[in-house]
């Protein structure tokens, strides 16, 4: 039979990648509670327009990254691209994000984009993302830029390099767009096919250009620095003031614009050194027109998104050890499993990893493989063992046995207790 392959860009996590995850996030919820964040869980598909209203129609990820499709009833929905605006919905209906409230809400979960696979970069990839609705003043933009970087740094990426730039908003935007499209316009000849396309449409995108000829056209280009409006240029260089003083280093880079439309004044990247072309391990920005643009009060929002993957991949040398087992129970006949099932429930009972182990091996065999296991202890029950009532436990780190009373039943059972004594981790729910 042929085999079934899985679907290009969609990765398993299979163990040690998924323990690294499970770490990562672990120290990710720690960070978040700290901040006083609650836990949202939106689900993977949304109906199209959701997207399609707050992402921007001119997009890449709208244009052509969407996964999208008809329901059984005709109803068009698309796997979530990303999180925020799944999150403003949600908030809304949920009666979370109102006037005179604030919501602070955090989700981890699968995100889907139909991009090109490469170093970084899939199709199903993993964020942890943040989002504040409700605040509109720049200590929510520095608390906020603070915690992405709190949160990285809790990751163990404390050298990623912070990126801010404030993109304007309704009231001096419009004069910076048209002011990077005439410039544009003005070098059309050396532009690649795609940026002729978003001179009309979406002219901000110019300066986020990979193509050589475009960047060093647009390295002449109006910064939108030049262009604030005097409450855009204020907030900013408040959030500036903070972010000094939260210790916390950053670059103000100008022109820094962000792949999704909702965005405006403060937006911001992180950068890993590490990783190649796909080096921005998570973003964010304020988005204060989105929840009144998905139907809810005008309020303001400030969010960011890290991608898990990146973050792996950015660690990936950071020595991580996987839990291993701490004890290994091996039944040298099938005389003894009924004990030694018995006794691995009890261990397990109290949070110890146990490995149990196939009957019928022999003394030797079943001693390499606790070995290559790498246990503290291994638990062997044998005819000898089950006549006399104690097992053996072979202490591989200290190289000496013990012969421990086998029976489980009773309150306080030699052998648990002793393996409990001697350093097994476990107990956290005995
Ligand atoms: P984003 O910049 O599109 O922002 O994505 C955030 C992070 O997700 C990126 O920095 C990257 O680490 C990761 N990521 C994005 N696409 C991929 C991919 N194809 N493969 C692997 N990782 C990827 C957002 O999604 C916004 N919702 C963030 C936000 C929240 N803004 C405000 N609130």
């Amino acid at each position: 039979m042929k085999t079934i392959h899985g679907v290009k860009g969609f990765h398993d996590v299979v163990p040690q990648q998924s323990e690294r995850f499970t770490d990562i996030e672990g120290r990710l919820r720690a960070v978040l509670a700290a901040y006083n964040y609650g836990e949202i869980r939106t689900p993977i598909a949304e109906r199209t327009e959701l997207f399609a209203r707050s992402l921007g129609e001119t997009t890449d990820i709208v244009e052509k990254e969407m996964y999208t499709f008809d329901d059984r009833d005709g109803t068009s929905l698309t796997l979530r691209p990303e999180g925020t605006a799944a999150v403003v919905r949600a908030a809304l209906e949920a009666g979370l994000a109102q006037r005179e409230q604030v919501a602070k809400l955090w989700y981890l979960g699968p995100m889907f984009r139909r991009e090109r696979p490469q170093k970084g970069r899939l199709r199903q990839f993993h964020q942890v993302g943040a989002e504040v609705i409700g605040r509109d003043d720049p200590l929510a933009d520095a608390e906020v830029v603070t915690l992405l970087v709190d949160c990285l740094r809790a990751c163990g990426l404390e050298a990623a390099e912070l990126l801010i730039n404030s993109l304007g908003d309704a009231a001096c935007r419009p004069a910076y767009r048209a002011a990077l499209a005439a410039y544009g316009r003005a070098h059309v000849d050396v532009l690649c096919a795609n940026c002729r396309q978003r001179l009309d449409r979406n002219p901000l995108r110019l300066l986020d250009c990979k193509e050589e000829g475009c960047r060093r056209v647009m390295a002449d280009a109006p910064l939108v620095r030049d262009h604030l409006c005097d409450p855009c240029r204020a907030h900013f260089a408040e959030v500036e003031r903070l972010l000094r003083a939260a210790e916390v280093p950053f670059r103000v880079e100008p022109r820094l614009v962000r792949g999704l439309d909702y965005y405006v004044r403060t937006a911001f990247e992180v950068l890993a050194g590490n990783l190649g072309a796909q080096n921005a391990v998570g973003g964010g920005g304020r988005y204060d027109g989105l929840v009144a643009e998905l139907g809810g009060p005008p309020l303001a929002g400030i969010g960011f998104a890290i991608g898990l993957e990146r973050v792996l991949l950015a660690t990936a040398a950071s020595g991580f050890q996987p839990p291993a087992p701490e004890v290994d129970v091996i039944p040298l006949s099938t005389a003894a499993t009924a004990a030694a099932v018995r006794l691995t429930r009890r261990l397990r009972d109290l949070g110890m990893r146990c490995e149990l182990e196939a009957a019928g091996r022999s003394v030797k065999s079943a001693m390499r493989r606790a070995d290559k296991l790498a246990v503290r202890f291994a638990v062997l029950i044998g005819e000898d063992e089950l006549r006399a009532g104690r097992a053996t436990v072979r202490d591989l780190r200290r190289q000496a046995d013990h012969r421990l009373a086998l029976a489980v039943d009773d309150d306080g059972p030699e052998l648990v207790e002793t393996l409990r004594t001697l350093g097994v981790a476990g107990g956290s729910h005995g």
